[in-house]
Order: structure tokens, then sequence, then C-alpha cells
């Protein structure tokens, strides 16, 4: 019962094509033959070169940087997966961006992740399975059924060899703290919480540590990083506070080139990551890239099926 069946399709965007032929591979099939070209003006132009009538389309693509030419081309194979008469048509996100700004904390300011979220299902979306979303309750944005995956079981795996038994997971701020306490449950480890502060688009402001970290390997998690401004923020408070080793676990790795040269002047020894999005293009030895393809291959097999997702993680993931 749990091969692919005949009407079984899956293709790529351009976002990250490297991933997807790991998942494909993974799977044991090749992606589907699609043409997607640009116009001179820069307009975006589709088209599936096979049949897809009546199928159970999957299409891979993280909304990362170019975060808004990758929107827009995913959005318009949606619309020609739809009137190519594709029975249902999945989206994969490994990486699921514009979801910060997820709630309305100032006057006058977007909910994107909600906006992004009616954007795909307008165009077509019937199914949505994301990776370490930047909050759960992005899922109750979508009106179509999405399945949140995590990331946990492959940074667990390689984790436990490198944090010894004198070990602490930090929360670099109150949205990670869920997820910090997964991950402590996971590793056996103690949890640490940290109040942090935007001061600006780069610069974060980490006042105050609730746990203990003297002379502990501290392992700081979280969602992404872009200008670790997040990351070295924390590294300083526990540094401050004793911390021995510091090692950072982010599900997606969106470094700027200010991040990168943060990351390497700081005391953060490694920064264990995913191939959600495609490798940083700046040269740094501190970054770890773990797959999670093994993990969409296996998820979009069970969706494919109509088997159930949660099996494919501990309790103490999800
Ligand atoms: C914020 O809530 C996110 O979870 C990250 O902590 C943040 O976006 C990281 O960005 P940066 O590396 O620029 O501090």
């Amino acid at each position: 019962m749990d091969t692919l069946k005949k009407d079984f399709f899956i293709f790529s965007g351009t976002a990250h094509p490297e991933l997807s032929k790991k998942i494909a591979k993974y799977l044991g099939v090749e992606l589907g033959k699609i043409k997607i070209e640009k116009f001179p003006d820069g307009e975006i132009f589709v088209q599936f070169l096979e049949s897809i009538r009546g199928g159970d389309v999957f299409i891979i693509q993280p909304t990362c940087y170019p975060s808004n030419n990758n929107i827009m081309e995913l959005l318009i194979m949606l619309d020609a997966a739809k009137r190519a008469s594709a029975e249902r048509v999945t989206v994969a996100i490994p990486y699921y961006g514009y979801a910060r700004q997820d709630r309305k904390d100032k006057p006058r300011v977007p909910i994107t992740s909600k906006l992004l979220a009616d954007l795909l299902t307008s165009a077509g979306a019937d199914r949505i399975l994301a990776m370490d979303l930047h909050a759960d309750q992005i899922v109750g944005f979508f009106d179509i059924p999405v399945d949140h995956l995590y990331a946990a079981p492959v940074f667990v795996q390689y984790l436990k060899k490198r944090m010894g038994k004198n070990a602490v997971v930090v929360a670099p701020d109150s949205g990670s703290v869920k997820m910090a306490q997964r991950y402590s449950s996971s590793l056996n480890a103690g949890l640490a919480v940290i109040a942090k502060r935007r001061t600006n688009a780069v610069s974060v402001e980490s006042s105050h540590l609730v746990g203990d970290v003297e002379g502990k390997t501290c392992l700081i998690i979280d969602d992404l990083t872009s200008t670790s401004g997040t990351l070295i923020s924390a590294e300083k408070l526990l540094k401050k506070q004793g911390a021995k080793k510091i090692i950072a676990a982010i599900s997606h790795c969106l470094l700027t080139e200010l991040g990168v040269n943060r990351l390497l002047e700081s005391d953060i020894e490694e920064l264990v990551t995913t191939d959600s999005v495609p490798p940083c293009p700046f040269d740094c030895s501190k970054i770890k890239t773990l797959s999670v393809a093994p993990i969409f291959g296996e998820s979009i097999k069970k969706i494919h099926i109509g088997g159930s997702l949660s099996t494919l993680f501990d309790k103490d993931d999800n």
C-alpha cells in the first residue's frame, strides 16, 4: 500500500532545485517536466510539460530570498496546475517566509503570514506542507489542511553526539520557548529563557536570562537567523553568565553577509542548520547543514497514500 500511484507528480520551482532533487531521489522518482522562464520585463512564465490531469500534484518551493520572486513563481505554478486539471495540489514549503509579521502589534501594519496563506489558497493550493513555522498558530491562518513538520528528529540525532551531560537548551526570545522546551525534553537537557527586545532591523538587546547556564554547554534554538543579531546578543549574555560552550541549532539559515561576519567573530562554536533553503552564499566554516529531504520525502509519500504523518515524529517533537 505504501508505493506511489500512477497519478503522482512532483515538480520543483526554481528556489531550491537541489533539495527538490534530493526529495525526488528519496521517493525514487524523477522531478516532473516544467518550463519556468522570465519575459524580458521580469514577468514569469510557467508551463507544465506533461499532462497532470486528475493528478495528485506536489510542488516544492521554499519562499526564501529572492522571496517576492519565489512567491510569485509559486502562485503562477499553482494557477497553471489548477488550469491543467490537477485533482489535488499540495505545496511543500520547506521555509515559509514572511511569517514573522504574524500579528498586529503596532498600528497600521500588515499580517503578511496571513496574506501569504490567502494568496496560496486563492491560487489553488489544496494542502500545505511546511516545516518549523515561525509560530504554530500560522497553521490556523489557512482554511485548507496544513501539515506542520519538524526538523527536530534530524537535529536531535546529531546534537545528542555534540552535547555532553551538562547541557542546557536556550530560547533566545519568548517566541522560541516552546521549541526550546521540546528540544530540552528530547535531549534530556536543562532549559533557559532569554528576554529579547529588538532595537532595529539588525540589532537586538538580550536583557534577562532565566535559568542556570554556568559551566554548561548551551544550545541556542531558533526557527531562523538572518543578521545573527538574536544569536550574538544571546551569546554575549550567556558568556557573561558563565556558559562554557555555545552552539546553535537554527532550522532556516538565511544568513546575510553581516550575519556571517558576526557569527565568525562570536564565541558560537557551531551553527547547525538544515537545507530548507539554499546554502549560505558567504563562506562560513562554522555552519553544519543537515538534510531534511528524507522528512519531506516520507511526508509526501504519506500524504499521497493517505497515511498518518504523526508517526514520523517522536511525541516530544510535536
Ligand atoms: C524572531 O522572532 C525570529 O525567531 C528570529 O529570532 C529572528 O528573526 C532572527 O533574526 P536575526 O538573525 O536578524 O536576529
